[in-house]
Parts: structure tokens; C-alpha cells; sequence
């Protein structure tokens, strides 16, 4: 039997519902997603790799065929690594594409079997990105529409302890 493997990356910090409905919808394409959280050193995110990971790990605990890593170096090699046909990213806005298109063409330079799949997000969460929901969280704006209550409660407990 074949099991069909996405990858998809990211820096989920924090996971919105924007990020939850691209799961949901490519977790109903293939066999098995791999929600992989990338570690990037050269920033300093606000959830520690471990954070993120539990957090996504808790709010994806209904989808019988997510499981989620944490990674460093290139998504490619990751992907490799696991097995995986795809890579798996969402599209919100024109202004994404440049960017996506451009990652999506060195990785295929680098790994030619490895396709990159984009879905379209939910015009619903168009306009949502983690980053907002950091800016927003900060100035102590009410993020429940963009995140999960469980998320909520760890996003403001975050900048609760910084202010
Ligand atoms: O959620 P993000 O921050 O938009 O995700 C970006 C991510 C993690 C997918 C991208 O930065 C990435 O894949 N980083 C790992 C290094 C890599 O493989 N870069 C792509 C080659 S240009």
C-alpha cells in the first residue's frame, strides 16, 4: 500500500486558524502531514521550537494522520528524510506568491521529486498571519478570532510576563 507524505513547514508561532484550515484540508489529501516546525536560530521566536510544537501537537489531536516535528535546516532535506512527496503551503494574497514561487523553484532545483502544493486559504483567514497576531497580542488586543482559546491563553500569558 503507498503512503503519501506532505511536509508541511512552517514557523506556526503561533499557529492561527489559518494555518489549522490548511491542515485540516491537506491532512484530507494524502495518507500522512507532517506539521514540521522549523527552528530558525537567526531569529528569536516567541515560542521556543518545543512551545510550538505541543501547541500545534494539542490543537491537531482530532486528526487522526498529523503528527508534528520540529527541524532545522532545509524543509527539502526534512522532507527527504521523512519520505515525503510534498511540501504543502498556504496562499493568502498575491503579495505571498512571489516569495512561495521563489522557495518553491530552489526546492525543486534542489529536489525535483518533491512537489510543492499550494492551497488557497480560507478567505475567511486571508488576512491573518502569525505576526499580526503577535502585534495585536502585544498592545493587548483581543486575538480569539484568530486563534484557538488554548493559543490565546498562551500567547497572552507570553506577553503578560513581558510587559
Ligand atoms: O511560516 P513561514 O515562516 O512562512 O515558513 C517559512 C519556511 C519555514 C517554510 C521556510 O523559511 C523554510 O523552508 N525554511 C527552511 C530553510 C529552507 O528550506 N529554505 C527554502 C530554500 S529557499
Amino acid at each position: 500500500m503507498i503512503n503519501r507524505i506532505a511536509v508541511y513547514p512552517g514557523s506556526f508561532d503561533p499557529v492561527t486558524f489559518g494555518h489549522l484550515d490548511i491542515i485540516k484540508r491537506a491532512s484530507e489529501m494524502v495518507d500522512t502531514l507532517i506539521v514540521a516546525v522549523l527552528v530558525n536560530k537567526a531569529k528569536t521566536p516567541l515560542f521556543s521550537a518545543e512551545e510550538r510544537v505541543n501547541m500545534l501537537r494539542s490543537v491537531t489531536k482530532d486528526i487522526g494522520n498529523v503528527r508534528v516535528e520540529s527541524f532545522s535546516g532545509l524543509s527539502v532535506d526534512f522532507a527527504r528524510r521523512q519520505g515525503a512527496e510534498f511540501l504543502v503551503r498556504g496562499l493568502r494574497a498575491i503579495t505571498d506568491f512571489e516569495y512561495e514561487l521563489q522557495m518553491a523553484q530552489t526546492n525543486r532545483i534542489m529536489a525535483p521529486e518533491i512537489d510543492t502544493i499550494f492551497l488557497t486559504t480560507n478567505l475567511k483567514y486571508a488576512y491573518l498571519s502569525s505576526t499580526t497576531v503577535r502585534e495585536v497580542a502585544s498592545y493587548g488586543g483581543d486575538i480569539s478570532r484568530f486563534v484557538p482559546k488554548e493559543i490565546e491563553e498562551l500567547v497572552e500569558a507570553k506577553y503578560r510576563g513581558k510587559r
